[in-house]
């Protein structure tokens, strides 16, 4: 069965209100497009918790804040709404430009404390535009619940954020980062990377295992980062933009390997930028598990 595409914002809420109407639950997966296995391990996450799901695609031109980046960001519509027939999904929600920021709009959604370093310093503007459109997705699909990757940790924990500090009554679920078998986080962006790159690419969850491990074992954590920092730039990567150990409770910097934390890292290979992280509980347990 192709999946429905609906491209109007009150189209949406007619069919929403409907499902509500029956006692049903909805769950959203917001995304931009280019979908992939990761995409869809949150696509099922979202069917085995919901009565009906809604995908939603929108290449969001507020949060990149390089032109060129969103000039070259896939639009595969035809494509995504293929992967997602299988999967039984009720809606594509495909809004059109207008349908989110209509003419006069000026509103931003913009969450202090969490989106402040990582990605917020190096891609200023990027968090208020996740913000605002996640606030607005979330708001016009009226979802119970709302799926996201770990993958983009820092993100999760902005959208965690707003939704609390608005009173928005959508639960906010997050999902495991899918890998390759090499370990590679999958991402839209992999597809840019020429062969040796691709080969390259593996040496950032390695760089980050290695480090957590390291952590974990005692070795200070300035001196495991500096490593692995090294390492990433010795396989071919052009630089480390940050690469820090964060407390999940409240994404403060840390140098202790106590309470649950993890590495995030950003590093450009060529001109393709890829973010990991790795939490260092995993680690810990799967260093005594073997
Ligand atoms: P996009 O990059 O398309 O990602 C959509 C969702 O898929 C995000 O929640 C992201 O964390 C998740 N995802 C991406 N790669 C993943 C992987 N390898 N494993 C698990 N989940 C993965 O993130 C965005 O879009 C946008 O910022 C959005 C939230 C849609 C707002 O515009």
């Amino acid at each position: 069965m192709p999946v429905p595409i609906i491209r109007s914002r009150n189209e949406l809420r007619a069919i929403v209100a409907g499902w509500k109407a029956a006692g049903e639950t909805v769950g959203v997966v917001p995304t931009m497009g280019a979908l992939h296995a990761g995409h869809l391990s949150l696509v099922r996450a979202a069917k085995a918790g919901s009565d009906r799901v809604v995908v939603t695609l929108f290449v969001n031109p507020r949060q990149f804040n390089n032109p060129a980046d969103l000039a070259a960001y896939p639009r595969t519509e035809a494509s995504d709404a293929e992967k997602l027939g299988p999967l039984a999904v009720d809606v594509l929600y495909v809004p059109d430009g207008d349908q989110i920021y209509p003419e006069g709009f000026s509103t931003t959604v913009s969450v202090a404390g969490v989106s402040e370093g990582l990605c917020g310093t190096h891609r200023p503007g990027h968090f208020d535009g996740v913000a605002t459109v996640v606030t607005k997705l979330l708001l016009q699909t009226g979802a119970d619940r709302a799926y996201f990757g770990e993958k983009d940790w820092q993100q999760l924990q902005v959208v965690r954020r707003l939704v609390t500090d608005l009173d928005i009554p959508c639960e906010i679920v997050g999902c495991p980062t899918v890998r390759e078998s090499d370990a590679l986080a999958l991402s839209s962006r992999n597809l840019r990377l020429s062969e040796a790159e691709r080969a390259a690419a593996p040496a950032l969850p390695q760089a980050l295992d290695v480090a957590a491990r390291a952590i974990v074992a005692g070795t200070p954590v300035a001196v495991a980062l500096d490593d692995a920092r090294a390492a990433i730039v010795a396989a071919g990567f052009r630089s480390v933009e940050y690469l820090e150990l964060r407390r999940d409770a409240d994404m403060a910097p840390t140098e202790s390997a106590e309470a649950p934390a993890r590495l995030l890292v950003a590093a450009w290979l060529g001109d393709i930028r890829l973010i990991d992280n790795l939490p260092l509980p995993a680690v810990e347990r799967a260093r005594q598990a073997g």
